[in-house]
């Protein structure tokens, strides 16, 4: 460990494949090589496609188990009882067509690492077979009466609030503690954009080696875009992006244009499948809402100077701008907005949901929750 601890983060992390230079990912580092040499339990956190993989293979890489297997398993990817036999193996005749008797994944990772991705979606009875695991190291394959002994490292990722998941009686208090005693978070891109122009110019390089056509590189224009937008699948969609680009931007610089298509397709997906962003629904239609309210103010205040213009010799009207001000709440804008915006077109919603952006039964779902009907 000595021998890594002296290398330089940069090149650590390079060693684990995750690129970039935030502290953010100096300090997840720095948590690898803490926890690495030890047998300690993590479990890590982060929205998709932050790095959680790469993250626990680089814990086990760099652990004393790194010539043993690393397996991953995603707990969210089986119904339960498939799960329960993926994991723990079966005997033969445990359930119509177990012919034979067949090893599970902790079999399989025997003085190695588990990793066990999307861990909140396990149910009760695996939970509790887990928990015995972490306890005891001993499991019983299904249909088996004779345990089995294993000595495998258990890392358990997440994208889910655990805490919460335990406090609504979903997951086992015992176990997340058992889970959770070290505890690395990933952080969204988007809170560590010092990270995106090395990561694009890194798969940039990366894919130009692999194809015959090539990105020659980002306008600063485009750039800036790249470290605005606020990347919902993180790290993945990056990469996607660029491997788009390559396809629509071959030999020539990605552009502002080219960023702004795709940011623009993207909002259009999230609308319609706010869940797959990894925020609730209510967090994207919030943003949604603040990027049409934001497009909105500029558009009526350069109406407004038009209009100012036009007719200075009249009284003033009352404004139909919408002030950003920081310290009114999200909500108290959003209902200001849709008011305003109400009243502009005359109580035409269908007109009012488009200018918004927004979903006409949403609308008609906000003017409930503010009480905006008219009487
Ligand atoms: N910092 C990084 N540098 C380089 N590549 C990265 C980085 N973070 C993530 N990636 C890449 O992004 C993709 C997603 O990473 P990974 O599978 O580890 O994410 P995840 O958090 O496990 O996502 P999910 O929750 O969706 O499973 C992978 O192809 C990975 O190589
Ligand atoms: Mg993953």
């Amino acid at each position: 460990m000595k021998v890594k601890k002296l290398l330089k983060e940069k090149e650590f992390l390079e060693s684990c494949g995750l690129v970039g230079k935030s502290e953010e990912l100096k300090k997840i580092a720095e948590a690898i090589l803490q926890v690495a040499p030890t047998n300690i339990t993590v479990s890590i956190t982060g929205e998709s496609g932050t790095g959680k993989e790469l993250v626990a293979r680089g814990i086990h890489n760099n652990s004393p188990r790194k010539d043993y297997s690393f397996i991953a398993a995603n707990c969210g990817a089986f119904a339960e009882g498939v799960l329960e036999s993926e994991l723990f193996g079966h005997e033969r005749g445990a359930f119509t067509g177990a012919i034979s008797r067949r090893e599970g994944l902790f079999e399989r990772a025997d003085k190695g690492t588990i990793f066990l991705d999307e861990i909140a979606e396990i149910k009760p009875a695996i939970q509790v077979k887990l928990l015995r695991i972490l306890e005891e190291k001993t499991f019983l394959r299904v249909g088996g009466v004779k345990d089995v002994k294993v000595d495998v490292r258990i890392i358990a990722a997440t994208n889910k609030d655990l805490e919460r998941e335990v406090e609504m009686g979903s997951f086992r208090s015992d176990l997340y503690f058992r889970l959770s005693v070290v505890k690395i978070d990933i952080p969204p891109l988007r809170e560590r954009t010092r990270d995106i122009p090395i990561l694009v110019y890194d798969f940039i390089q990366k894919l130009n080696q692999e194809s015959p056509k090539k990105i020659l590189g980002v306008t600063e224009e485009a750039m800036e875009l790249l470290l605005k937008y606020h990347w919902p699948g993180n790290v993945r969609e990056l990469r996607n992006f660029l491997e788009s680009s390559l396809v629509f931007s071959a030999d020539r610089y990605i552009e502002a244009q080219d960023v702004l298509k795709y940011i623009d397709k993207q909002v259009q997906i999230e609308r319609h499948l706010p869940v797959i962003t990894g925020k609730s629904v209510t967090a994207a239609e919030h943003e949604l809402i603040y990027q049409a309210l934001l497009g909105l103010r500029k558009e009526i205040s350069a109406l407004r100077k038009e209009f100012l213009e036009e007719r200075s010799s009249e009284p003033k009207k009352e404004s139909k701008s919408v002030e950003v001000k920081p310290q009114v709440s999200l909500e108290e804008m959003e209902k200001e907005l849709i008011d305003k915006t109400l009243k502009m077109v005359g109580g035409n919603r269908k007109k009012a949901a488009k200018i918004l952006g927004i979903g006409e039964r949403t609308l008609y779902r906000k003017i409930d929750q503010y009480g905006l009907r008219e009487p």
